[in-house]
């Protein structure tokens, strides 16, 4: 078979013998995708721009107020303010690249679109080899990098190697495919998901000292205002700290890919007054009272080996698979954030976990509408 002859098109128009219309056509579409490109990449710089030109608009007040969107322009405390120093710098350089490579381009379009004087018979110049373009994409790029190394370096340094004063919270956190046990040691508490820590004040800073462990596979540990991002890895003791200046509940996620529910280990950390935290302390610290109205609820809880997963502190129910349940009504979520904990979102979960968070690791336990509803009614006298 005769291969199709490729030199037949060179040098030909593909809109000559289109009309004039179609060949305007043409022209505006090519240049169409280009602007539609300046424009896109403009998007993300302007943006981060315009939220880092608005502080505070989404301050919180109140320890119960949640901050709706997570940001990395509104630092919070101590380490997070060095982070966002070094964010600030990269993305000036960055918006520098941009507006260099966005000028020439758009210059490149503009000067050297197609016009109807145009000899398209010929091939433009063909150039080979520049020395001075080719230093110009070398070594400027290798500054930049160095630069942005060394600032990295000095940041990672400043916060590794900060010494603590005063007395700060320690608080050890256990990553868990798909949720996060929190053990304050000070304090001989153990919860899961929502970390309580006490607001620091100029005069009185309080660090909170974290120990960041995993119980199965690696995970990240990431509040965007309080700190930068920290791995939780099993086997390792990674430390980290936080120093919130700001009451609100901050929100947090993974920032590993740990499995199906990855998304739906969220973090919340309620920064209160020293006040509030202490009386948090005092009733995490109580032994949890029996109801005995609740009794049918807390056999089922037993029977169906509920136990074997979850604590309750003073009963024989022990596991440590699960959130520890001694004081879950302190708790404002259920399934690390998945929803509100709430009656109704209480029986989804406790008729089948696998439908508000499909991959969890609690199964469907096959209780009836009698069981559910009692047990219900003992995990809410658990306060
Ligand atoms: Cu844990 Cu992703």
């Amino acid at each position: 078979m005769k291969s199709p002859d490729h030199s037949a098109w060179r040098g030909k128009d593909v809109t000559e013998d289109a009309g004039p219309i179609l060949r305007w056509v043409c022209r505006i579409g090519f240049l169409i995708p280009a602007i539609g490109a300046v424009l896109r990449s403009m998007f993300w710089p302007a943006f981060l721009l315009l939220t880092t030109a608005l502080p505070g608009t989404t301050s919180a007040q109140t320890s119960d107020q949640v901050r709706s969107f997570q940001s990395i322009f509104e630092p919070i405390g101590a380490p997070a303010e060095t982070v966002h120093r070094t964010d600030v710098l990269a993305l000036l350089v960055c918006l520098g690249i941009f507006v260099v490579v966005g000028g020439l381009l758009l210059y490149a379009v503009v000067r050297y679109r197609q016009r109807p004087t145009d000899d398209d018979t010929t091939e433009p110049p063909q150039v080979y080899g520049s020395t001075a373009i080719e230093l110009a994409w070398t070594v400027p790029p290798i500054l930049i990098v160095i630069v942005l190394a060394l600032a990295t370096a000095r940041t990672v340094g400043e916060i590794q190697n900060t010494k603590f004063t005063g007395d700060p919270v320690q608080i050890t956190i256990i990553g868990h495919r798909f949720w996060w046990e929190l053990r304050y040691p000070k304090y001989n508490i153990v919860t899961a998901n929502e970390i309580h820590v006490p607001v620091s004040y100029l005069s009185t800073p309080r660090p909170i000292e974290l120990t960041l462990e995993s119980a199965d596979v690696a995970h990240g540990f990431w509040v965007p205002e309080l700190n930068g991002k920290q791995w939780l890895v099993p086997g390792v003791q990674n430390k980290w700290w936080i120093q919130p200046t700001t009451l609100g509940t901050y929100l947090g996620n993974c920032t590993v890919l740990c499995g199906l529910q990855h998304a739906n280990m969220l973090i919340r950390v309620i920064v209160e007054s020293p006040d509030d935290f202490d009386r948090w302390v005092t009733r995490e610290e109580r032994p949890p009272t029996f109801d005995p109205n609740v009794g049918e609820g807390r056999r089922d809880f037993e029977v169906n080996s509920c136990g074997s997963c979850h604590t309750i502190e003073g009963t024989t129910s022990n596991g440590i698979f699960g959130p520890d349940l001694t004081h879950f009504m302190s708790r404002k979520t259920l399934g690390a954030g998945v929803a509100p904990n709430k009656d109704e979102y209480l029986r989804s979960w406790l008729r089948d976990p696998q439908v508000l968070k499909p991959g969890c690791r609690m199964p469907d336990m096959k209780l009836n509408d009698r069981q559910i509803g009692q047990i219900v009614a003992y995990l809410k006298t658990l306060n």
